[in-house]
This record gives structure tokens, C-alpha cells and sequence, in this order.
């Protein structure tokens, strides 16, 4: 394999070094494209350019990795290259996630490899373990900590009494965090690797903009109380479930996960996803979810898959009974707030907690998802909302408790 890198960044120059040190792949780098040539560089000078058709036009390269952090001009690389039917790897979330079916499209019309197993979670093979392993069928769930970057800052804040600014810079020095930040701490970036899931576990392609999320901006230390006196810890999770009527509930929300759940113990830049399917119950991928060496293994062992002829096939799009993002769900919600007033109770379908002191003012309840979304307050940044542990509640089983509740009323059971 000839490699044209485009970028040499964190992880561009990683797999400079990693291909630089492992020559028994069979791959080397021909030419490096960066954005500024006049940054000082450990590496030597006649490898870099700043003009892409250098590495896009050469018939000798026929793989291009692309490691740049502006998806926009990312866009435009991979399309190039895959209309010069060039092999194309890259770890670029934010340009697949936006733009997926186009690039489902491009890859087939010019009969090439796209891989992108860095795009989410880092080094956890998650797409190909997806891709390749589990059935349509028989996958119940997917539940994640899927970005780094703000699992560590939630565990510097709740570990070391770091401030949320204080924890940022310090993801963002050890190279974990976004350039753009604001991607990490919306929840932009998990919601970006969840549209991603949805297509490798469920066939579903759909827009980031259609996932219900919010990030870790609006989590304070009312929160963080509710937690530790209920021995829990604040996550941000990415999930997909599947409900009874073949559609998928996917969102990203912050969740209390208790001792009791794997995540509970994947701390810092690590990530974990639990896959949930019928026969086998539940499985636990654990690794590093961002820095430079555990990015890089991903983006390696995509180079080695494209070496014997490797593509994601997507073979779930091409399923009859076609999944579809369901919007007629429950969620069991904690809402924290300052002014009684923020938040309408009448919102609820169910109110279970409800507590105000001078110090902090919290509901707990169930709230059909479509309330959630046009809820005035779920757009306010005053307003936090975290899931409660087993958050999700399909309306039939709702039904049918409160037709249970009503029998046992009348039959003079309380
Ligand atoms: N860092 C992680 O842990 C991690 C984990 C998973 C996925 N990713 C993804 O990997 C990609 C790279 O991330 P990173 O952390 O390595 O970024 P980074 O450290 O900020 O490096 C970005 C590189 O891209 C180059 N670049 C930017 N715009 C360019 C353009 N228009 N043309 C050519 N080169 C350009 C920059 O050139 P100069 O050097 O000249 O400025 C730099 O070398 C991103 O898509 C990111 O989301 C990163």
C-alpha cells in the first residue's frame, strides 16, 4: 500500500511513527498534507505539501488516510479520493456522521474501501464487532460512554474537585478533546458516533440533528449531590434501543448509572459500550476512546483490513423490515432547575420525586420524548435533565401498569 496522510496532528503523527515502526505492514507514506507548512515538524521536510492534488492525483498512492480536524474540508478529500478510486481511511466522525449516505453511495459507485473504525470509541472495535457479529434480530441495545473527553472531565470534577474549565484544559493538553471543544461538551461528538452505531447495528441511517442530546454544559454540582446520595455516577451516554413495534429508540443524554452497570467504573479517556442482545444478555467492550497511540491502533487495523480486501458491507440497510427511529417512547427523567417556575410539572405523565429547598429545586417523573423535545425548559442551559437508571418505558408496558393499577383500585387493593 502507498499512503497519502492528510494531517499531522495528534493522531496523523502517530501513524507516522506506528507505520514508520511496523514495517511488516506492507505500507508506507508517500507524501503528508498539512495546513501549515511552517510549523516545525519531526519528520523529514520532502514528505509534506499543502496542495491535496499532490497525494490525490498521484496514480501511485491507493490509500488515502485522512486525519484533519475540519470536517468540511475533509468532505471534500474523501470524495475526491473516492471518485479516483482510492482505498480511504479515516477517523473523522463529524464528516461521516453528516454526510453517510452520500458516502455509502460514492464508495459503492467507485468499488472501494471506506473504513472508519476510529471514528468511534478510539481503539474498541465496535463497528466491525457490529458490522460482522451481531444479528439484527437478536440486538436489543447498545449503551456507551462514547467520547472521551467529557468522561474524563466528569471524573476529574467528581474525583479530583477540578473546576469544569480546569478539567477541559487538561483534556484538551493530553490531546483528548476536540479542537473544537463545544463538539465534545454538546454532546455533538457522541451524537456524531451514534449516528454512526445506528447504521452498523440497525441499518438506520439518520441525521445527527434528528437524535434527541445534550452534553455536560448544564450539569452542576445540585447534580452531583443527587448522585453521591444515591451512590451513583453521572455519565454521558450514547444509546439505541430496539422496541417491540421494529423501531429505534437513540439518543444522548447524561444518565445516574449505579454500581451495579458497567459503566459505572469507565473512568477518564476511557470508553465502554454495552451491547445488549436477546440470547447472549448483555456484553461489555472496554478501552482507551481517544489520545494518539489508541486512536492510532484503530486507524492501523484498518490499513491491515484493507490489505486482504476488507469493506463494510452494510448488510442491515438491505433488510425487508427496515428499522425506523421511534418518537412515541417514555423516559424516566430527573430535571434539576433554580426557579420553581422554570419547569411545568404538567409535562409529566407521571411526577415520582419532587423536593425544593433554597439550595436546590429537582422533579422526577416520566415524560413521553416528544414532550421532552418541545419542552420550553429542555432548551434552557439553566435547566439540567438526566436520565434515571433504566430510563427507557414503552408505551404498551406503560399501558398496561396503569390498567393493572386501576384492576387492583378496584378490586380495594392499594
Ligand atoms: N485526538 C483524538 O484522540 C482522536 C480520537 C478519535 C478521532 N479523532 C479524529 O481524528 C482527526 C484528527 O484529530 P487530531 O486530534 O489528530 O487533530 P489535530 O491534532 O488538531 O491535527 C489536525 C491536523 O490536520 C491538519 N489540517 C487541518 N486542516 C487541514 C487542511 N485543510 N488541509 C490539510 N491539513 C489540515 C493540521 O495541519 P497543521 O499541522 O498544519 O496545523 C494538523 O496536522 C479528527 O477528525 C478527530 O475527530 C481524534
Amino acid at each position: 500500500m502507498t499512503i497519502g496522510l492528510f494531517g499531522f496532528g495528534v493522531v496523523g503523527e502517530g501513524i507516522y511513527r506506528v507505520l514508520y515502526e511496523t514495517p511488516s505492514l506492507n505500507a508506507s507514506i508517500k507524501k503528508i498534507c498539512i495546513k501549515h507548512p511552517d510549523k516545525k515538524r519531526d519528520a523529514p521536510e520532502h514528505l509534506f505539501t499543502t496542495d491535496y492534488n499532490e497525494l490525490l492525483n498521484d496514480a501511485d498512492i491507493n490509500v488515502i488516510i485522512e486525519l484533519i480536524d475540519d470536517a468540511d474540508e475533509a468532505f471534500k478529500i474523501v470524495t475526491s479520493a473516492l471518485r479516483n478510486k482510492k482505498h480511504v481511511v479515516s477517523a473523522n466522525k463529524k464528516l461521516i456522521a453528516e454526510h453517510l449516505a452520500e458516502l455509502l453511495y460514492l464508495q459503492k459507485e467507485a468499488d472501494v474501501s471506506f473504513l472508519y473504525e476510529a471514528a468511534v470509541c478510539g481503539s474498541i472495535p465496535v463497528i466491525r464487532n457490529l458490522e460482522e457479529y451481531y444479528d439484527n434480530d437478536l440486538l436489543q441495545s447498545i449503551c456507551g460512554i462514547v467520547n472521551g473527553s467529557t468522561n474524563f472531565i466528569l471524573t476529574k470534577i467528581a474525583e479530583e474537585g477540578l473546576s469544569y474549565k480546569e478539567a477541559l484544559l487538561k483534556a484538551q493538553q493530553l490531546g483528548f478533546a476536540e479542537s473544537n471543544p463545544a463538539l465534545d461538551v454538546e454532546g455533538i461528538d457522541a451524537t456524531n458516533k451514534l449516528t454512526i452505531l445506528l447504521a452498523h447495528a440497525y441499518g438506520v441511517i439518520a441525521s445527527p440533528d434528528e437524535l434527541v442530546h445534550i452534553g455536560i454544559t448544564r450539569l452542576s454540582g445540585r447534580d452531583a449531590v443527587y448522585a453521591s446520595e444515591k451512590d451513583d455516577r453521572v455519565k454521558l451516554t450514547a444509546q439505541a434501543h430496539r422496541l417491540s413495534n421494529n423501531k429505534i429508540a437513540a439518543f444522548v443524554l447524561p444518565q445516574f448509572v449505579g454500581e451495579g452497570s458497567q459503566l459505572f467504573n469507565v473512568k477518564n479517556e476511557y470508553n465502554g459500550v454495552i451491547i445488549e442482545s436477546k440470547l447472549a444478555d448483555k456484553q461489555f467492550l472496554y478501552g482507551k476512546g481517544a489520545g494518539r497511540y489508541p486512536t492510532s491502533s484503530a486507524v492501523i487495523s484498518d490499513i491491515s483490513a484493507l490489505s486482504y480486501g476488507y469493506r463494510y458491507e452494510y448488510k442491515k440497510l438491505n433488510r425487508s423490515d427496515h428499522y425506523t427511529l421511534a418518537n412515541d417512547y417514555y423516559l424516566k427523567v430527573y430535571v434539576s432547575f433554580n426557579e420553581l417556575w422554570e419547569v411545568s410539572k404538567w409535562d409529566f405523565d407521571e411526577v415520582h420525586e419532587f423536593y425544593n429547598n433554597a439550595e436546590r429545586n429537582y422533579l422526577t417523573g416520566l415524560i413521553h420524548i416528544e414532550k421532552l423535545k418541545e419542552a420550553s425548559w429542555f432548551k434552557n442551559p439553566a435547566v439540567s435533565v438526566v436520565l434515571l437508571p433504566n430510563a427507557i418505558v414503552e408505551k404498551e408496558s406503560l399501558v398496561t401498569s396503569s390498567l393493572k393499577k386501576v384492576s387492583l383500585q378496584l378490586a380495594g387493593v392499594n
